[in-house]
């Protein structure tokens, strides 16, 4: 176990998680680093990519190493960007605002939760360069959501990410057991500020219309020119679905664990969901991600670019927003050095003769 402490270096990402459990009260620690139920989601994601090999190649000149990308025709530094994750302040006062200049400052993308302890206007102002998706929690009040949407593109957010995995929240055992009251804790400023009644993401409350469903997903898209991302796609089904309603982005996630238990690793999903997409909209990854091999065997795998979400807590926890930046460019960091010791000058360069599959 490491011993850490503010005179240690911290090194790689679990260096932050280790930093990140001193520092945080015991309730605030379960709530971001919990699974629901026994946890194995959210252990697989991560050992999931652990099982992968890779197959370096060598002598191809990699004297430049370009992590840049783009999604949905933005362009990004590297494939590594942040998922939505509620509540900040539970990890630093000024919370999201923090994150967002770290995002700016790494010049990646930055998807805001609808449960953002700050407001989407205090966010932008913080970081008014930095690409940032909106992500939506449907709301039970139609309108409400319209004008969420119509607010955040207004505010320059670049497109709308809609998390399908939370009809109900998933079994938390260990916040049951803290009682944990988010709503205690925290103000949603921004569905205040609407002057609205919401559902409260407390353990007691539905966070979200559990109603919703495909035929939907039309009235969603007919609000916003942005382009629509499906956050929580696990099967082919799904995800041939999400494409029939012309979806422009699917991120294959099982919400780091955190809904459904005992549903497959994200890694493991992937290859299902790429298959049924056949190239026609995007596809993103997040869960487990944790070193710069998860990202090159994410990328090898086929995803586009993949999404970081506790990690940025960690980083959050233990600096605010030197500490995020760090995170990101230690895992921006590793990712170069993993192309370049595998033979790749580009991100196009990658491709799945990088996994060995002989091992699965
Ligand atoms: C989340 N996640 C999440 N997802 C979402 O769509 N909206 C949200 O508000 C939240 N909130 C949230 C809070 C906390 C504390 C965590 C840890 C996660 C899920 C998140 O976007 C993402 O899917 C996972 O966190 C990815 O897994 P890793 O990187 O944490 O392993
Ligand atoms: C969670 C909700 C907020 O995972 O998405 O805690």
């Amino acid at each position: 176990m490491l011993k850490s402490g503010p005179e240690m270096p911290l090194v790689c990402v679990t260096d932050f998680q280790a930093l990140a459990r001193e520092r945080l009260s015991k309730s605030s620690w379960d709530y971001i680093e919990g699974g629901a139920g026994e946890s194995i989601t959210r252990d697989d994601n991560v050992t999931a990519f652990k099982k992968l090999r890779l197959r370096p190649r060598y002598l191809r000149d990699v004297s430049q190493v370009d992590t840049r990308t783009t999604i949905q025709g933005e362009g990004v530094s590297a494939p590594i960007c942040i998922s939505p994750t509620g509540f900040h302040c539970l990890a630093w006062p000024d919370g999201e605002m923090s994150t967002a200049r770290a995002a700016q400052a790494a010049d990646i993308c930055y998807i805001t939760s609808t449960y953002a302890s700050c407001s989407l206007e205090d966010i932008v102002t913080s970081a008014p360069r930095g690409l940032r998706w909106f992500q939506l929690y449907v709301q039970p009040e139609r309108e409400l959501n319209k004008r969420l949407i119509q607010r955040a593109e207004s505010l320059g957010f670049k497109a709308l990410v809609i998390t399908v995995d939370v009809p109900t929240l998933g079994n938390r055992r260990q916040d049951l057991r803290n009682q944990l009251d988010l709503k205690s804790n925290l103000l949603l400023k921004d569905l205040q500020s609407l002057k609205e009644r919401m559902s409260m993401p407390n353990l007691k409350m539905t966070p979200i219309d559990a109603s919703i469903c495909w035929e939907d997903l039309s009235w969603f898209r007919s609000l916003t020119q942005l382009p629509v991302i499906l956050k929580g796609i696990l099967t082919k089904e799904d995800a041939e679905l999400a494409v029939k309603h012309n979806v422009h982005g699917i991120i294959v996630s099982n919400h780091g664990g955190r809904q459904l238990d005992e549903v497959p690793a994200s890694i493991d999903a992937l290859p299902e969901v790429l298959a049924a997409v056949k190239g026609k909209v995007e596809v993103y990854l997040d869960g487990g991600v944790r070193s710069g091999n998860d990202v090159l065997k994410a990328l090898a795998l086929g995803a586009k670019c993949v999404f970081i979400g506790r990690p940025v807590l960690w980083g959050l926890a233990c600096k605010g927003e030197h500490g995020v930046k760090e995170v990101l460019n230690i895992l921006k960091d590793e990712f170069r050095t993993s192309m370049a010791l595998t033979g790749c000058r580009t991100i196009a360069e990658i491709n799945q003769d990088l996994i060995q599959f002989s091992r699965l």
